[in-house]
C-alpha cells in the first residue's frame, strides 16, 4: 500500500468511527449577519469592513453551551474557524493585530473553544483560511474572489506573494504550537492556480506532521470545489489531505480511489444556506432530514460535518440548537448504528438504508412497507434481530404470503404479545417514523 495512503488509513481511524461532527463558522461577519462572503459579494473595502472590529463584544459567548449541545447531539469532533477569508483571527496571533484578543471582548476565542470541547470529551479541529483578503501580500485586482478584484487601482504589481505564504506558515504554526493537540486542520481552498505548489502545500504539511503527526487535514490544500485533487490516486502526493470534503451534497457512491477502496470524507453541510451567521435566513432543514442524511452520509462511508452559525452575540440561533437537540434524541437511542459503521456491501434497500459494523448490519426503515420489511438476499444469514431504540427482539417473519420469496430474509414490527407471532397484517406503523433501526446479528459466515 502507498505509504502516503497507510499513513492516512491510521491517522484516520478515530475519525472514520467518530462519524458526526461539528463545523462553526463565527467571526466579524456575524455582525453583517449577511454570511461570511460578504466581504467578497458586496466588495467592501477593508474601511467599511474593519470597523467591525469594535463591535465584537462576544456579549453571550460560552463555548461550554456549544459544546454542551454538541455532545446532546452526539456529534464526535467539532472545527471552529480560526481565521476566514475576511483575515480576522479568533486567536492571538502575533502576526496581526486583526484578532479577536483586540476587539472589545479581548478573547482568544480558539484557546476557549478548545478547553470547553476538549472538557466534553470532543475531539477539536480548527479551520484557517489559505485565501487572506485583508493580508496585503495576496493578490487582489484580477483575482477570482477578492472583495478588490475589479479595482484596477488594486493592482498586484508590488504585491510579494512570499512575504503572504510566511504570514500563512507562521500562522499554522502558532496555532500548532499555541494551543495543545489539535486533531484536525481544516484549510480551505484552492482555487484556479492558487493551489498545491502555490501554497507550498508541500512544505507545508512537512511541517504539520512534524508538529502534529496524529492530525488529519482536509484535501483542500490541493483540491479546490471542481475537483478533490489527488487524495483518490493510487500515488497520491503528500498534501492531498487525510479526508475529502464534498460540500452542500452527499457524493452518490460515497468516495473510492483509483483501485476502488474507501477514502475518508466527510460532507460539510449548513442548517440553513449560511455557513456563518445570516439574520434573513430562516431556510433550516428539518431534523428528520438532519438524522436521514447523517445514515446516507455513513452508509456510504463517510462523516457529516453539520455547521452552525452563531449570531454576533456569540449565540448558536435557537433554530439550530433545537434541530441538534431532536437529532441527539435519535442518537441517543441508536447512535450504534452509527459510530463505527459504514458501507454494508448490500444494495441500497428500497425502504432506507443499510450500515454496518462487521457482523452487526443496521437496517434503517424510513419506509412504512406493505406487509413485511423484506431483507434481500439474506436468508438463513439473520442470527437474531433486535430493535436498536430498546433493544427489544424483532423476530423474522415467515408467513405463508412470504413462502414464495425464499432467498430473502423478512421481519415486522407489528409483533403480538401473547401469541410471541406477530400476526400477518399489510401496514403498520413504524416505531420512529424518521428512521426505526433494527440490529441484525449476521450469523459468521
Ligand atoms: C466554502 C465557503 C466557505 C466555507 C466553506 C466550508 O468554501 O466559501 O465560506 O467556509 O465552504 O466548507
Amino acid at each position: 500500500m502507498n505509504k502516503v495512503v497507510e499513513e492516512r488509513t491510521k491517522r484516520t481511524e478515530w475519525y472514520r468511527d467518530a462519524r458526526f461532527g461539528m463545523f462553526i463558522h463565527w467571526g466579524l461577519y456575524a455582525i453583517p449577519a449577511r454570511g461570511e462572503w460578504l466581504r467578497s459579494v458586496e466588495e467592501l473595502t477593508m474601511e467599511e469592513y474593519e470597523p467591525f472590529i469594535d463591535e465584537f463584544t462576544a456579549d453571550n459567548f460560552d463555548p461550554k453551551e456549544w459544546a454542551r449541545l454538541a455532545k446532546k447531539a452526539g456529534m464526535k469532533y467539532a472545527v471552529l474557524t480560526a481565521k476566514h477569508h475576511d483575515g480576522f483571527c479568533l486567536y492571538d496571533s502575533k502576526l496581526t493585530d486583526f484578532k479577536s484578543t483586540n476587539s472589545p471582548c479581548g478573547r482568544d476565542i480558539v484557546r476557549e473553544f478548545l478547553d470547553a470541547f476538549r472538557a466534553e470529551g470532543i475531539r477539536v479541529g480548527l479551520y484557517f483560511s489559505i485565501i487572506d483578503w485583508r493580508h496585503p501580500d495576496y493578490p487582489h485586482y484580477g483575482d477570482m474572489h477578492h472583495p478588490m478584484r475589479n479595482h484596477p487601482e488594486c493592482s498586484n504589481e508590488n504585491r510579494n506573494f512570499e512575504n503572504y505564504l510566511d504570514y500563512m506558515f507562521g500562522q499554522i504554526r502558532e496555532l500548532l504550537t499555541n494551543y495543545g493537540k489539535l486533531d484536525v486542520m481544516w484549510f480551505d481552498f484552492s482555487y484556479g492556480e492558487m493551489k498545491g505548489d502555490k501554497w507550498k502545500a508541500a512544505e507545508l504539511v512537512d511541517m504539520i506532521r512534524s508538529l502534529q503527526p496524529h492530525l488529519i487535514i482536509d484535501n483542500r490544500l490541493e483540491g479546490s470545489g471542481e475537483d478533490g485533487g489527488s487524495i483518490k490516486k493510487i500515488n497520491p502526493t503528500t498534501f492531498s489531505g487525510d479526508f475529502a470534503s464534498p460540500e452542500q451534497m452527499i457524493p452518490p457512491e460515497g468516495i473510492l480511489d483509483e483501485a476502488g477502496n474507501p477514502i475518508p470524507w466527510e460532507a460539510c453541510v449548513t442548517l440553513n444556506e449560511h455557513w456563518g451567521y445570516s439574520a434573513q435566513d430562516m431556510h433550516y432543514k428539518s431534523s428528520k432530514m438532519i438524522i436521514r442524511m447523517l445514515v446516507e452520509c455513513v452508509s456510504k462511508g463517510g462523516n457529516l460535518l453539520l455547521n452552525v452559525g452563531p449570531d454576533a452575540k456569540g449565540e448558536i440561533p435557537e433554530e439550530s440548537v433545537k434541530i441538534l437537540e431532536d437529532v441527539g434524541h435519535w442518537m441517543k437511542q441508536n447512535s450504534r448504528s452509527i459510530y463505527g459503521c459504514g458501507y454494508a456491501g448490500l444494495p441500497k434497500p428500497e425502504w432506507g438504508r443499510y450500515t454496518r459494523n462487521g457482523n452487526r448490519l443496521y437496517a434503517h426503515v424510513m419506509e412504512e412497507q406493505t406487509g413485511a420489511v423484506c431483507l434481500e438476499g439474506m436468508a438463513g444469514k439473520v442470527e437474531k434481530m433486535r430493535l436498536v431504540r430498546d433493544n427489544s427482539e424483532v423476530k423474522e417473519s415467515s408467513f405463508w404470503n412470504l413462502a414464495e420469496y425464499s432467498e430473502n430474509a423478512f421481519f415486522s414490527f407489528h409483533q403480538k404479545g401473547n401469541s410471541g407471532n406477530p400476526p400477518m397484517i399489510s401496514s403498520y406503523p413504524l416505531p420512529d417514523e424518521v428512521d426505526t433501526v433494527v440490529e441484525v446479528f449476521l450469523k459468521e459466515e
